[in-house]
């Protein structure tokens, strides 16, 4: 899978990348993410990226060019599955979309700032439009690297251990059971007995009722869900 993140402040995005899982995946070949500086792209000769917003609107808006110019660019090499724009008013992420983009080919993210993009991208380019929550960052830039975590740790491969995916809290709409390592007993605070049971069936069941009972606790929203109840 590759992964084009088109953004003014590339800085930003050096480290999220580097490291662990998403690493190994961009070595193993399975992923390829590409860092854009938008600025490169402008035509202004200060690499102004921004403009003044038309009407009464208080602050900048990221201008049509530059925009223009780095996604005619990347689509003239290849054919995207999806155009992302990261902004407060789009679709809230949840685990259900970051499998449904893991299994795409090739993605580009354009990580949104200042008070917008002009409309017109939106309208003729974007084809999807991500929230990671419903707060405002100062920029799109951790949303991409977020979204581009959870995405490119879900294609086959990347995990070692097949199942570990498959297993992760929400792929069920259930939260993850509560997890222990040795020693059994620390200053008196013991892991729970069937744990040492070596019984696989009764661990499995108390596994299950216990990410049943913490869903149920934690997040009421899912536990509907899970209980089919849309
Ligand atoms: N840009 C600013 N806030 C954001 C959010 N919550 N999600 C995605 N992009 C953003």
């Amino acid at each position: 899978m590759r992964i084009d993140i088109i953004t003014v402040l590339p800085e930003i995005l050096e480290s999220p990348f580097n490291h662990s899982i998403i690493k190994r995946a961009k070595e193993k070949e399975l992923a390829e993410i590409y860092i854009h500086n938008l600025r490169e792209y402008s035509d202004d000769k200060h690499r102004k990226v921004d403009d003044y917003s038309y009407g009464k609107g208080a602050g900048m808006v990221m201008a049509i060019q530059p925009i223009e110019k780095v996604i005619e660019t990347l689509t003239a090499e290849r054919k995207y599955d999806e155009i992302i724009f990261t902004t407060p008013d789009g679709a809230v992420f949840n685990q259900q979309a970051a499998n449904s983009l893991s299994l795409k080919e090739n993605i580009i993210i354009l990580c949104g700032h200042y008070k917008g993009i002009d409309q017109r991208i939106r309208d003729h380019y974007i084809t999807m439009e991500i929230s990671i929550g419903d707060y405002v960052l100062t920029g799109g830039e951790l949303a991409a690297a977020i979204i581009t975590d959870s995405v490119v740790r879900l294609i086959p491969g990347v995990l070692s251990d097949e199942t570990s995916a498959l297993t992760d809290s929400f792929q069920d709409n259930l939260l993850s059971p509560p997890v222990y390592t040795r020693p059994a007993e620390y200053k008196g605070m013991k892991v729970p007995d069937v744990l040492l049971s070596g019984n696989d069936k009764l661990v499995d069941n108390w596994k299950h009722d216990q990410a049943v009972e913490r869903t149920k606790k934690l997040r009421p929203d899912l536990y509907r869900k899970f209980m089919g109840e849309k």
